[in-house]
């Protein structure tokens, strides 16, 4: 059965747009998983431009709610995710100037960093996820590092069927990434861009276990409420 991350950093965007505390990414995550999310994602970014430091803590310790933590590899950071206790972790790559992440990890440049990361969070029973672009060097780099999970990017794919290009070779490339992921041992999950049309075609790949989702969720919302939008998406990746 797969499952639906619900990233919900975009309402704590619009709640700093104020300032003030409305709308409240707590009563979000609360919301969310009360209407089928089976997890919640947040990302605490270096510049704490959407989601603080006081919203992870609050929503790490709801009871019964599987939080999703993606971190940068920077000390200060991992240091307050080991803190905080998210049930899950996801590393992603993190450029102050970038408007979303732009890519995966760069796995060769940071291998030694990400593997002592991995195994901080393996000792406190965190589950761990590598956010990865769709290659297949990257996904037996992410092995050899521990993790127990990979988030394939799916951000190109998700631009091309918005444009209406062909999808094929993006396709078939994610598809095999998931299924040589799935046969080493590592769970698979994907996020980054996705719509209802673009996750639709992604949740034939059998080997993709969870989406995240969150942009487009949140934007959606304003037209046709979070609780139908969360109903849509739960229906699609079960279809
Ligand atoms: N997965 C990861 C690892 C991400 O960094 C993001 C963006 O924060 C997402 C999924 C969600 O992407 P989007 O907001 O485009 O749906």
């Amino acid at each position: 059965m797969k499952r639906l991350g619900v990233n919900i950093d975009h309402v704590a965007t619009l709640r700093n747009a104020r300032g003030e505390f409305h709308p409240d990414p707590v009563q979000a995550a609360k919301f969310a998983q009360k209407k089928g999310a089976d997890s919640i994602t947040i990302h605490l970014r270096e510049d704490r431009r959407h989601i603080k430091d006081f919203d992870a803590k609050k929503i790490c310790s709801i009871k019964n709610l599987f939080v999703n933590l993606e971190i940068s590899i920077k000390n200060e950071i991992v240091k307050k995710a080991l803190k905080i206790k998210p049930n899950y972790i996801c590393i992603v790559p993190e450029n102050r100037k970038e408007i979303t992440t732009e890519g995966g990890l760069n796995l060769k440049k940071n291998n030694n960093n990400i593997k002592s990361i991995i195994k901080l969070f393996k000792e406190k029973k965190i589950r761990t996820s590598l956010f990865i672009n769709p290659s297949i060097q990257d996904i037996l780099i992410s092995k050899k590092l521990g993790t127990d999970c990979v988030e394939i990017h799916t951000g190109r794919f998700a631009n091309l069927v918005k444009s209406k290009k062909s999808i094929k070779k993006e396709f078939l490339r994610i598809k095999k990434c998931a299924k040589l992921a799935d046969n080493i041992g590592l769970k698979v999950h994907a996020g980054h861009g996705l719509d209802y049309k673009s996750t639709q075609l992604l949740s034939k790949i059998k080997e993709i276990e969870e989406f995240n989702i969150g942009h487009f969720i949140i934007g959606e919302s304003i037209f046709f409420g979070f609780r139908n939008v969360i109903n849509k998406f739960k229906k699609i990746i079960k279809s």
